[in-house]
């Protein structure tokens, strides 16, 4: 495996410096009392918890389906269940695979399933069953927040969203991202009102970063003003992660989908079920941040660099030209209006972890591609990271922006190391914590 970390140390150099690379840094002055802002948090990918209820018009692959995860059409767990029997797996897949309406023009689930995402409104309904999803899922940063005070549905409040959809630009079709903008415009008022009018503070992990930038570019400036205090952005670049294009390139491996085929723990990595969401093309590298001409997956053929996207997609991903065409008119366009809220933000972001960078296809046995590395924290480029500073930071009608890097943190661990949530909190509670130097950039 070919590594190209030479660089880092330099890069690291000029990292190092202070806490806060940029921002203009007014630092809140209330907080001290006592009386927290109100807390909103939106989870990463595959944290909320979905809901489903088969009707009549569902046709089952197999007379196992009518049934499995559904008596008498009442709501039950479609993700995660990890009680249901093994066998039902090939139903799950078969009721988590969204389909493309061309009549409405949108992404729907097959016909006859409703789904809706559980617990809105609260922290509980986030993926939390076991250690792991604990970790993922922001377990320990409620945690972290429930010992400085909060309270579940007080003071604390969930906003989880169907991580299998995404926002899709303006004037298009896109019923579920609608609903959600609108359950979360509700949710922001109620918590706000609940606390004495305080302005709420958003905090978004990952995927959430990009639901709740959308969700703040599309409401009124007043409202913004009036009801977000912050925006505290974990673990989202701006320009999306290399990552993304190797799991649609190997996925596209008869090998590996077979590997993964039928296991309930594994269904949403199946090809057929991943690849048919929305939010499959979210965080594929932009070509405002990864530049146009940076080739970023490698074959004995061509070249594919960030603007070649719907090249790669179709040749190296397998996508339909149909779904090559969702990439273009409903993903790319969002991905290039990735901008500043305008309300104050707060970016932190693990760097200094080895990143998939480049994707070189030929070398070697042949078996797969080769990996390079670089900069990052291990899902997010560090390109990605640093463009945040321009695209958020750098727009003159945001006034306050702020990022704190954290050396040696990764993807996951910026919601669940020690040290990391100290930093986490500290930035919610409007109170920046000056910890360790050493590790906090
Ligand atoms: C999980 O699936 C099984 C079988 O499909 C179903 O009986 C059960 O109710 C589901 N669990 C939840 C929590 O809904
Ligand atoms: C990050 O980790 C590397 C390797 O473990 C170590 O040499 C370096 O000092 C660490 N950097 C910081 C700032 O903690």
């Amino acid at each position: 495996m070919a590594t190209k970390l030479q660089w880092l140390p330099a890069l690291l150099l000029l990292l190092l410096f202070p806490i806060f690379l940029v921002g203009g840094l007014k630092t809140p002055k209330e907080a001290a009392s006592g009386a927290h802002n109100p807390v909103v948090l939106l989870p990463g990918n595959t944290c909320s918890q979905i809901e489903a209820r088969l009707t009549d018009a569902y046709d089952p692959p197999s007379p196992r389906c009518a049934a499995a995860g559904n008596d008498n059409a009442r709501w039950s767990r479609l993700w995660k269940n990890t009680t249901a029997p093994e066998p039902d797996a090939p139903c799950f897949a078969d009721q988590l695979r969204l389909v493309y309406d061309h009549a409405a023009d949108d992404y729907r689930n097959p016909p006859g399933v409703l789904t809706r995402a559980l617990s809105f409104g609260s922290t509980r309904g986030f993926l939390s069953d076991t250690p792991a999803d604990k970790e993922l899922c922001m377990g320990r940063l409620v945690e972290a927040l429930e010992r400085a005070g909060y309270v579940d549905g007080e003071t604390l409040f969930g906003a989880p969203y169907d991580f299998r959809h995404a926002a899709a630009p303006p004037g298009k079709p896109n019923r579920e991202f609608s609903r959600f903008r609108r359950r979360l415009r509700t949710l922001v008022e109620h918590a706000s009102r609940k606390n004495g009018d305080k302005p709420v503070v958003l905090v978004s992990h990952s995927q959430g970063g990009y639901f709740a930038l959308e969700f703040l570019n599309r409401t009124p400036q007043p409202w913004r003003t009036r009801l977000v205090k912050r925006l505290v952005l974990a673990s989202t670049g701006a320009g999306g992660f290399v990552l993304s294009m190797q799991g649609l390139a190997t996925s596209n491996n008869a090998n590996s989908s077979r590997s993964t085929a039928s296991s309930l723990a594994n269904v949403l990595k199946q090809r057929q079920v991943s690849t048919s969401f929305a939010s499959v093309f979210t965080a594929l590298p932009s070509p405002t941040v990864f530049g146009p001409d940076t080739p970023l997956v490698v074959t004995p053929s061509k070249s594919y660099a960030a603007r070649d996207m719907a090249e790669f997609l179709a040749a190296v991903a397998g996508f339909t030209p149909e779904a090559v065409r969702r990439y273009e008119t409903r993903a790319l366009p969002v991905a290039l209006r990735f901008g500043a809220p305008l309300v104050p933000v707060t970016c932190v972001n693990g760097v200094g972890v080895p990143t998939v960078e480049k994707l070189v296809y030929g070398r070697g046995d042949g078996t797969g591609p080769e990996v390079e590395y670089g900069d990052g924290d291990g899902v997010v480029n560090l390109a990605s990271i640093l463009a945040l500073d321009d695209v958020i930071g750098g727009d003159p009608r945001q006034e306050e922006y702020k990022s704190v890097k954290i050396a040696n943190m990764s993807h996951l661990g910026v919601v669940s190391d020690a040290l990391a949530l100290e930093v986490l909190v500290g930035e919610i509670l409007g109170q920046p914590r000056a910890v360790l130097m050493s590790r906090v950039m």
